[in-house]
């Protein structure tokens, strides 16, 4: 399975800290936000990842990420020349994904907890659509999903006026390889955007999406608006500094999965001792 992040658009909601910067670059706590969906991406297993950028910022990218090899992975680029709606990653996408399965992660998403952990799907031999419900207070802020009383699922709608459930759609979805054709026939939304919510109908559909409930033992912030990027600031430092553990670590995870060594971890830690993060890194080859 592929994997895409999708880390383009204006962020005008953040202006003016985004008028000079990508919103995925500036930093949630300790870390830049990329670092979020990148690490959803690789706990599920992704080695191979797209990252999607507006033109504009897309050297920073590779500055911050490079190609990926020091983790252990492939980390290729590309751009949205303007943001025409989610589902276009997987036309934008197309050659990289090459007919594989994969799964799209949004740039500004966040998850936390065990339970998304064990929710995520298995990626070998992966049909049909796998995303995720998560009940919130402001449904109407999401693409929102409805559910009969034995939990299949019976309607999305995007941003809905008046929700028929409280349960959001987050941002990380897993699809089949038809996902491609599903994005090109997709017809645009009111706002003419191809939408994520009309791709998941379509595997709703056809009877092959499944939706993991996600309850709330799970942490999810979408980060997009200056008070729920400090609300996920917030966490992800009470977490850290009471634990002692990184939350999103793209390191500590490639090493965990065995994509790189014990003498690569290190090499990977010494410029970073400085900011404590290296430090972090080192401490964990000690135990
Ligand atoms: C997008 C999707 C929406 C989803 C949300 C999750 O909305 O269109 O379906 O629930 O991400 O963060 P946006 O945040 O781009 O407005």
């Amino acid at each position: 399975m592929k994997g895409i992040i999708l880390a383009g658009g204006t962020g005008s909601r953040l202006w003016p800290i985004t008028l000079g910067n990508s919103k995925q670059l500036i930093p949630i706590y300790d870390k830049p936000m990329v670092y979020y969906p990148l690490s959803t991406l690789m706990t599920a297993g992704i080695r191979d990842v797209l990252v999607i950028t507006a033109p504009e910022h897309a050297d920073l990218f590779r500055l911050l990420l490079g190609d990926g090899s020091t983790w252990g992975m492939r980390i290729e680029f590309a751009v949205q020349p303007s943001p025409d709606g989610l589902a276009q990653a997987f036309i934008i996408g197309e050659q990289f994904i090459a007919g594989d399965s994969v799964a799209l992660a949004l740039g500004d998403n966040i998850f936390h907890g065990a339970g998304f952990e064990t929710a995520l799907p298995v990626i070998d031999d992966f049909t049909g659509g796998h995303i995720f419900a998560y009940p919130v207070l402001d449904p109407e802020r999401y693409g929102v999903i409805e559910f009969d009383k034995d939990g299949t699922a019976l309607s999305i709608e995007e941003k809905p006026a008046t929700p028929k459930s409280r349960y959001a759609i987050p941002g990380v979805y897993f699809y089949d390889s038809t996902v491609v054709d599903v994005a090109k026939n997709i017809t645009p939304s009111a706002r003419g955007e191809l939408e994520i919510t009309s791709v998941s109908e379509h595997f709703m559909n056809q009877g092959t999406l499944k939706v993991s409930v996600l309850d709330a033992g799970t942490m999810w912030f979408d980060t997009g608006t200056v008070d729920s990027m400090m609300d996920a600031a917030e966490y992800v430092r009470a977490i850290e500094h009471r634990t002692g553990a990184k939350i999103a670590c793209p390191e500590e995870i490639a090493w965990r999965q065995g994509w790189i060594n014990d003498a690569q971890l290190a090499a990977l830690a010494k410029p970073l001792e400085k900011s404590g993060y290296g430090s972090y890194l080192l401490r964990l080859l000690e135990r």
